[in-house]
This record gives C-alpha cells, sequence and structure tokens, in this order.
C-alpha cells in the first residue's frame, strides 16, 4: 500500500511537468466542454463534460445546490440529504440552540425524519438549466449610447425577455450580467423553501480552531453539516409543512472514501460569490493601502468590544456568535489579502501586465484606435470614485454592522412612510421579529462599540448635503458628543420598555410610528442611511454604471489583444467549476505545507476548556483506541486537504470531486497565503481547504453514531489499484 502510493506520486510527478498545470479560473460549467474538458483530462479527469453538465440528461449540476444564496451545498442521498459547511448552517443552528439545548456546543442529531428540524426562511435552490440570451439583451444598444441610456435599454429588453419566458415556465428565473455586460445568462432554478437541520457536530469539532484557525493552514476542522431538502408530493418545491416528503433528486453525488494521492486531480463545483480579477493597477492599490486598511480598523474596535464579553459569559458568546464570526471573517481575510497582495507584489505585476496590454495593442492600430484610453479612463474613474467610496465603507461599517440599535431602527424606516391599511401589517411583522432582535441583543456592548466608533464616522462624513442631525453631532465637542450617542441607548422606547413597545406596535400602530420618529435613535439612523442612499449610493452608482461598462470594454480589448488566452469571468454567484490538484505549498522559505491534515494534529492543538480549542472526550477516545471503523487511512485518520482549485466566499460547502466526479471533501476556506485569490490569484501559493469525506463519515458514523444516515449514502466500493495489479495496466487503464 504505501509503497504503490509512493511510487505512483513518482510517476504522476513527472507526468505532470510534461502536461498542462492545474490553472486559475472559475468557468461556466455548459462552456467547459468547448474551454477546459481536454485539459482537464491531461489532469486526471476521467468523466466528461456532458458528465459535468447537461441539458437533456442528469448530470453532477443536479446535485449542486444554492444554500441560502450564500454558501454552496451538495445532494448525498436519494431522499434530498444535503452536506454544507458547519459554518453555512450555523446560524440556523444557533437559532435552534438555548442555554439548556445547546446544539451548537453540543451538536445535534436527528435520530428519525421526525426529529428534523425545521428553518424557515432557509432556501436550497437548484439550477435546472442556463441560457446565454446575450443578444436579446442588448438588442438597440449601440456605441453612442450613454452609460444610462445603455442601462435603461437593457433593463427594458431583460424584462421583456422575462416577462415572455415567465409564461412557459414554473421555473425562478433570472438573468445575469458575466464580463461586465458582454454577455448575459439567463439561469432557471427550483428554489425549495422547507430544508431541514438533520445534524451538525459540536462546535469543537464544526468550528475546531474557529477564529484562530480560520483562513489558515494546517487546519482541524470538521466543518460540516447535514440538512435535508423536503418537497411537495410531486416532488416540488412547496412552503414548509408536515406534509411535504423528502426531495428525490434527478441525482446524487457518489462518495469516495477510498482516499486519493498528492497530485490528484480535483475539481470543485458550486457558487463563488464575487471576484475582482480585471481591476487595474490603481484600484488595486485603493484596494491594499485605503479600502482594507479602513475597513479592519473599524472591525479591530469592534471585535475587541466583542470578544472581551464574548469570553467572560457563555450566555453572550451564544447571543454573539453568528455576529462575531461573520464580523471576524471578513475582517481576517482583509489582513491576509493585503499580506498576499504585497508579497505576491501585485500591483507591480498589475502594472507590467497593463504596459504589455498596451504594447500590444499599439501594434495593430485599429485596435488601439477604439481602446487605446479605455484603461486610462477607467483609472481615472476609480480615484475620482475613491473619497465617496470610503466614506461609504465608513457607514457600511460604523452605521451598519457596527450598530445593532441603528440596524434595528431601520426596520421601522418603512413604517413611517406607508398608508394606513398596510401600516397595521407591518407593525405587526415588526412586532413578530422583536423577539429574534432581542434574544441576541446585549444593549451595552451595542453601546459600547457607538461610542468607540460612532465619532469616527460623524468625522468622515463630508459628501454635500450632510444632513442636519449629523451636522449638529459635527460641530459638538467630544463629551457632548459621548453624553448624546449615550442618551440614544438610555432614551429609546424599544430598549427602555420592550414589553410596552411590543404592545404599542400592535395595538396602535399610529402612536407607534410617532413614537419612534420621535426617537434620537430612530432620527440619526435614518439620517444616515439615507445619506448613504442618496447621496453616496446614488454618486457610486452613477459611477459604477460608467466603471462597469469600461471594464468590459478592457475585457474585450484584453481578449483581442491576447487573442490565444482564454479569460474566465469574475464569479458572479453563479455556478461555476474550477479545478486544480491535490497539492501543498511553500509559505515562505524553507517551509513547505504538506496536503493532508490527520486526526493526530487536531489532538496536538488541543487545549481543555479553551473556547477554541476544547475537545469532545468522544473524540479524543477514539483517537487513543485508534477507533476509526472503515474510515481511516492504516491507523491514521485523515481530517482536511488542500488543492489548487480556484475558490472564493460562497464556495464553502462545495463538493471537491475527484476525476470520477466521485465526493471526496467539502470546500470550506482558503489558506492564509492565498486570500488574496480574489484580485490575484497565484498558483504557487493560493490553495482551498476542504474537510477529507473520510473525516465527515467517521464523525457521523463512529462519534455522533448516527449510522443509519451513512446508510443512506452510495459510497463507492474499494477497486482501489492494489500491489498486485500489474502498473503500467493500471496507469493506462
Ligand atoms: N473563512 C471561511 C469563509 O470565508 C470560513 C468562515 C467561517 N469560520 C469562522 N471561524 N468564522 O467563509
Ligand atoms: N469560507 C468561504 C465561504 O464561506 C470560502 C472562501 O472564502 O474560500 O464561502
Amino acid at each position: 500500500m504505501m509503497f504503490k502510493r509512493y511510487f505512483l506520486a513518482g510517476v504522476l510527478f513527472i507526468f505532470s511537468l510534461t502536461s498542462s498545470q492545474a490553472r486559475e479560473g472559475m468557468w461556466i460549467p455548459y462552456l467547459i466542454g468547448q474551454l477546459n474538458a481536454a485539459e482537464m483530462k491531461t489532469m486526471g479527469m476521467e468523466i466528461t463534460a456532458e458528465d459535468i453538465y447537461s441539458l437533456n440528461n442528469s448530470s453532477l449540476k443536479d446535485a449542486i445546490v444554492h444554500f441560502n444564496f450564500g454558501c454552496t451545498a451538495e445532494l448525498i442521498s436519494s431522499k434530498g440529504l444535503l452536506l454544507t459547511n458547519h459554518h453555512c448552517g450555523y446560524s440556523q443552528i444557533q437559532s435552534h440552540s438555548t442555554l439548556e439545548n445547546n446544539y451548537l456546543k453540543e451538536g445535534f442529531w436527528a435520530m428519525s425524519q421526525e426529529e428534523e428540524l425545521k428553518n424557515p426562511g432557509l432556501v436550497a435552490a437548484i439550477v435546472k438549466y442556463m441560457e446565454d440570451v446575450t443578444n436579446e439583451a442588448l438588442q438597440d444598444v449601440n456605441d453612442q449610447m450613454s452609460a444610462a441610456e445603455r442601462e435603461v435599454q437593457i433593463k427594458n429588453n431583460l424584462e421583456a425577455l422575462l416577462e415572455g419566458k415567465r409564461k412557459e415556465t414554473e421555473y425562478d428565473l433570472s438573468v445575469v450580467p458575466f464580463f461586465y455586460g458582454n454577455q448575459y445568462i439567463l439561469v432557471a432554478r427550483e428554489v425549495f423553501k422547507d430544508v431541514r437541520l438533520v445534524g451538525a457536530p459540536p462546535s469543537s469539532i464544526g468550528k475546531y480552531g474557529a477564529d484562530t484557525d480560520n483562513w489558515i493552514w494546517p487546519r482541524h476542522t470538521g466543518d460540516f453539516s447535514i440538512f435535508r431538502i423536503y418537497a411537495g408530493k410531486e416532488n416540488q418545491p412547496a412552503d414548509i409543512s408536515d406534509d411535504n416528503i423528502p426531495y428525490r433528486p434527478a441525482r446524487h453525488l457518489t462518495i469516495n472514501a477510498n482516499g486519493f494521492d498528492l497530485n490528484d486531480f480535483t475539481m470543485v463545483y458550486g457558487f463563488p460569490g464575487r471576484t475582482q480579477q480585471y481591476l487595474p493597477s490603481n484600484e488595486v492599490a485603493n484596494t491594499v493601502d485605503v479600502y482594507d486598511p479602513a475597513r479592519i480598523a473599524v472591525r479591530d474596535v469592534l471585535l475587541e468590544i466583542l470578544d472581551a464579553k464574548m469570553r467572560q459569559d457563555e450566555a453572550t458568546r451564544i447571543k454573539y456568535a453568528t455576529k462575531y464570526a461573520s464580523i471576524s471573517n471578513a475582517w481576517k481575510k482583509w489582513k491576509g489579502e493585503i499580506i498576499g497582495l504585497k508579497e505576491t507584489k501585485a500591483i507591480a505585476g498589475k502594472e507590467a501586465f497593463e504596459k504589455q496590454f498596451t504594447e500590444a495593442l499599439k501594434k495593430r492600430p485599429q485596435l488601439f484606435q477604439k481602446y487605446g484610453d479605455v484603461l486610462n479612463e477607467l483609472k481615472n474613474l476609480y480615484e475620482e470614485r475613491k473619497p465617496v467610496m470610503l466614506e461609504r465603507y465608513h457607514y457600511i461599517e460604523i452605521g451598519y454592522y457596527g450598530n445593532e440599535l441603528f440596524r434595528h431602527m431601520l426596520s421601522y424606516r418603512s413604517m413611517a412612510a406607508v398608508s394606513e391599511e398596510k401600516l397595521a401589517k407591518l407593525a405587526e411583522s415588526r412586532a413578530g421579529s422583536l423577539e429574534r432582535f432581542y434574544k441576541n441583543y446585549d444593549v451595552e456592548l451595542d453601546r459600547q462599540a457607538a461610542l468607540a466608533l460612532l465619532p469616527t464616522y460623524i468625522g468622515q462624513v463630508k459628501t454635500e448635503p450632510i444632513p442636519q442631525i449629523i451636522k449638529e453631532l459635527q460641530n459638538m465637542k467630544p463629551e457632548k458628543q459621548g453624553k448624546f450617542i449615550g442618551k440614544l441607548f438610555e432614551k429609546s422606547i424599544v430598549l427602555n420598555d420592550p414589553v410596552k413597545w411590543q404592545e404599542m406596535l400592535e395595538e396602535n400602530p399610529e402612536k407607534a410610528v410617532k413614537k419612534v420618529k420621535k426617537d434620537k435613535a430612530y432620527q440619526l439612523s435614518v439620517a444616515m442611511y439615507d445619506h448613504f442612499i442618496e447621496v453616496l449610493n446614488a454618486s457610486v452608482d452613477e459611477m459604477n454604471s460608467r466603471i462597469d461598462h469600461l471594464q468590459g470594454q478592457y475585457v474585450i480589448a484584453l481578449q483581442k489583444a491576447f487573442p490565444d488566452r482564454d479569460f474566465y469571468p469574475d464569479a458572479n454567484s453563479t455556478l461555476r467549476v474550477a479545478y486544480g490538484k491535490v497539492d501543498g505549498y511553500e509559505p515562505r522559505d524553507a517551509v513547505y505545507y504538506q496536503s493532508q491534515t490527520y486526526l493526530s494534529g487536531v489532538i496536538a492543538k488541543y487545549i481543555p476548556g479553551d473556547y477554541e480549542f476544547d475537545l469532545p472526550q468522544k473524540l479524543i477516545d477514539l483517537y487513543n483506541n485508534k477507533d476509526y471503523g472503515r474510515w481511516g487511512e492504516e491507523d491514521k485518520m485523515p481530517v482536511c486537504f488542500i488543492a489548487s482549485n480556484h475558490t472564493t466566499g460562497g464556495n464553502s460547502g462545495s463538493p471537491a470531486l475527484n476525476g470520477r466526479g466521485e465526493l471526496i471533501g467539502l470546500n470550506f476556506d482558503r489558506v492564509w497565503e492565498g486570500t488574496m485569490s480574489d484580485i490575484n490569484y497565484d498558483l504557487s501559493r493560493c490553495r482551498n481547504i476542504m474537510v477529507d469525506i473520510r473525516y465527515i463519515l467517521f464523525i457521523v458514523d463512529k462519534f455522533a453514531g448516527a449510522g443509519y444516515l451513512i446508510d443512506e449514502l452510495d459510497i463507492a466500493e474499494n477497486d482501489e489499484i492494489t500491489e498486485d495489479t500489474p502498473l503500467e495496466e493500471s496507469i493506462e487503464g
């Protein structure tokens, strides 16, 4: 066994020098046959492009699920069983948790379908088909139009198109721009609304290493949770109901628990959210020098305030678990992004590339005439946008993420503007959501954050017209400002008399509206928000439509200047395929990170009682007894692995598939040195991190004792090449 592993790895290594290397990119599934399949085959893919995406037959695509439009999940049984990350199901797990029944802490396993937990609001979408509608979208659009005229024309075209198509289908339809509007693709999907929680490991496994280990390799997190899609009698999407039955998918994934080797082909199939691969050098510099640092600075303050109390108090920890995790996640990523962009000399690299591009254009006078100014205009626009963007980020960070009371107050804004008949209904729904707000709210923390951060925001507001209430604050001395901010929390009816407030909303909505309009926290929050929408966003939106158009022109010019290269569209939350190889990397001089971690590494990080690195005794016992069931690799238990698949936020929960399209891992993160991959992918150090499917099966089977779930799965038979198989034959075969 060991012999075979090393020998094969050696052969593959030589082979990979002559075959094409893994490469960056998130590719559109229905174009794989045209653009990527040949290369994927040389890298070890055994299936066809048609197996990945097919219009007429079931294909892997039918097993890939957009989980609440933020993460990815995959179908792993004929009864709608869904695998995704622990951090993707986190807020659902949290919502069922209380101090007495703490599923975040203890884990949760439904022991039968009756015990699976419903999650109002959670949706799971499956793509039925994608269709290029560029011609329809761009009909009657021409180069003489201004950006705004163009936008209106396209919007009208798409509305007409969708209206027509909607008459022919039950599917949920939308059209998404690719390449900044050079291409438009219609996406038809089924959106399921009854998605139930089936199982989740305790956070000490599912979130092991928490924020310290987040974005870090080597990693030891079992970041998975299990859900199930329920459908109506006809297998169709249906509202939550006890009458629903488990969804029967057109396709579910086969699992391969036989392991894999260094350099093996892998692909990741999912819904990457957003990348910015075509930014010009100056905007990359703005990200490194201005935007990322500003946002990090605000979150530094906020996280310190939250962390101090969460470490002291278990109840606060439960309340703020989701909020803290989401604030710290991007915060840490930006930190890594700055370092990575600097270390890979991304700005200089982009500048050199831009020079190359301009020279290539110059060689073709016609091209140069048409596109020669695009890059400079684009760069100028980004500079023009910079101050407004910065102000905007301060609102987003401080007025929105950094202030829960303000965020809550905004939910009454629509009440103040609505007709009498609609008011009662709205007020009732606000009353209904109050409980959720109070359940996870700590006024003292929020007040501390406001005192620490609002003055920064107030100082940053520069774009006229500035609302009166903000002007007044700008003219106050710091002490007076502080008093004013403190009072917002003391005086707000929402906070100082929750019972009365709820009653008022339910019984006398007119009075509630009058009351809330007089509330200073409401007034300030709304003033800030309106300034954000009406002044900052209006200005940025106008610039963005020009920027988008120029970015699109830039991509067209790139394609013409470098006709031999394939360009992939930036991620836009649509279904994509990335492919690469299981591979380690060199994070710094003389250090090499291997591609696989094991349970011994989990145990090595164990800190009893710690909130990030504590472990359940049962896992330690299983380790000590080497009790790994069918899932270990000799006497070791694999945990996580890395590969060179180009992924981003939204790819969490995506399946990692082997050359046969079988499930071998669950994507959940990227390595610290490669977090800049959204802007500047670098094959030598960008790696995606996956939980090894064997660890997931081991936890479900041996740790949780949920063997009945294992019985639902399709696990590929062990047909691994043995020592007896002649090597030549197995390599050729
Ligand atoms: N960094 C991963 C992603 O961007 C995982 C985040 C969840 N984990 C956490 N500790 N916050 O989403
Ligand atoms: N952790 C990310 C997610 O939640 C994935 C990534 O950014 O690599 O989608």
